[in-house]
């Protein structure tokens, strides 16, 4: 099957290139000596999880549902954290984790009994007990769009020292900090720096320190000889087990998605394509960070003297357009264009909005194959409103 037999929208997974990215993730973790778990949040397609657990050993959860979906279909318990737990989940919460990361303080006070209850309960069973840590904020991000930066002046994610004092609560085992976002192995030497500035005395306490996500080691050009170093020095000056949960760089492009061209019109001298796509349900990050996304044998930029066109979603949402890409030659209704690097985030993040369907999922296998994973229809809008 190719390209142009494919169904539209699609998102498709290319599983030779998640392996590639898989193997040197796995090569930075032996070499390194830090265990590397895929957060769920960037990348959930629980088709794939078994080929993922042939490298990885395991991943991070932000929610209940995605702990479940670890426990499920990676037979693994969870690294969790949320900014804030729910009274009314956090016994399911310890039972599908081995690790805990609380937010704040007074998350932390809120249910430390009921954690210390259910340890002591795993243990007289003869079973592991839950580790704790606690998110810190090192006030050091390079991250320049404020979206992503979770370092800003009045963030809610993570406890700065002077929150702290002088020691970790008793119970608290590990320090969690998330601060990077597509950024390179420098930015974490300086984040580092950062952190051992203002939590070094603490650092030697702890079991463990998890580096969150935003290490993007399986983009071209990323030093892994650096990050490798930084690691194991790291680990061994505090003697702790390290752990990064990176999501974009397990996904990183990795696959596509797929659209058709189903309108060409001509709105006051612009030429505009309608897609049976939509930039807001199926790429909302395209309008939210915002980025223009690239497009297999397009131009990113409109060139003088090439057909030229505005690209806009199925949806009435006047915004719901991506512009402008100039190609070799004229679009025709049912033409498929191909936006990269889509497996990421923009998976994770679609919605029903208009009533617009879901893409497809599906998978190029290994030996070339195509195999159609998942479809929706009414079900799925319908099952999201009552
Ligand atoms: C706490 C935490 N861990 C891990 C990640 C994954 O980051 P990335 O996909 O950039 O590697 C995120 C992303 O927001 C996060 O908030």
């Amino acid at each position: 099957m190719n390209i142009q037999q494919l169904p539209t929208p699609c998102f498709v997974l290319d599983e030779a290139r998640l392996r590639q990215n898989l193997e040197l993730i796995n090569q930075v973790q032996q070499q390194s000596g830090a265990q590397i778990i895929l957060a769920l949040k960037g990348f959930s397609m629980y088709s794939v999880f078994p080929l993922v657990r042939q490298y990885l050993s395991g991943a991070t959860a932000s929610s209940l549902n995605e702990a479940r979906l670890i426990n499920e279909y990676m037979g693994e318990l969870s690294h969790t954290y949320t900014p804030a737990y729910l009274d009314h989940e956090f016994e399911e919460m310890l039972r599908l984790s081995s690790h805990l990361t609380f937010n704040s303080m007074s998350q932390w006070e809120r249910f430390r009994e009921r954690v210390k209850a259910y340890n002591q309960q795993q243990v007289a069973a003869g079973k592991a007990p839950v580790s704790c840590g606690i998110r810190v904020n090192p006030q050091y991000s390079e991250v320049a769009t404020d979206l992503y930066n979770p370092c800003v002046p009045g963030s809610r994610l993570g406890v700065t020292r002077d929150q702290l004092g002088d020691n970790l609560p008793e119970g608290i085992e590990g320090i969690h900090f998330h601060t990077l976002c597509e950024n390179d192995s420098y930015t974490l030497e300086r984040t580092l720096e950062a952190l051992e500035s203002r939590f070094g005395d603490l650092l030697h306490r702890v079991k463990w320190v998890n580096m969150g996500g935003g290490h993007l080691m399986t983009r071209e050009g990323y030093n892994t000889d650096h990050l490798i170093g930084l690691l194991k020095t790291f680990r061994e000056k505090y003697q702790v087990k390290v752990t990064l949960e990176p999501g974009s760089a397990i996904a990183w492009q990795t696959g596509i998605l797929v659209a058709s061209v189903l309108d060409l019109l001509d709105s006051q001298g612009i030429q505009v394509a309608i897609l049976d796509t939509s930039f807001s349900n199926h790429m909302p990050d395209t309008l939210e960070m915002p980025y223009k996304p690239r497009i297999r044998n397009a131009y990113h930029e409109p060139v003088a003297e090439k057909p030229t066109y505005r690209l806009g979603g199925m949806t009435c949402l006047a915004g719901d357009f991506m512009g402008d890409y100039s190609f070799d030659q004229s679009l025709e209704i049912g033409d498929k264009l191909v936006f990269e690097d889509m497996m990421h985030y923009t998976m994770v993040k679609t919605t029903t909005f208009n009533g617009v369907n879901l893409p497809s999922i599906g998978i190029w296998n290994e030996d070339g194959s195509f195999r159609l994973v998942k479809e929706y229809g009414y079900d799925s809008f319908k099952d999201r409103l009552s």
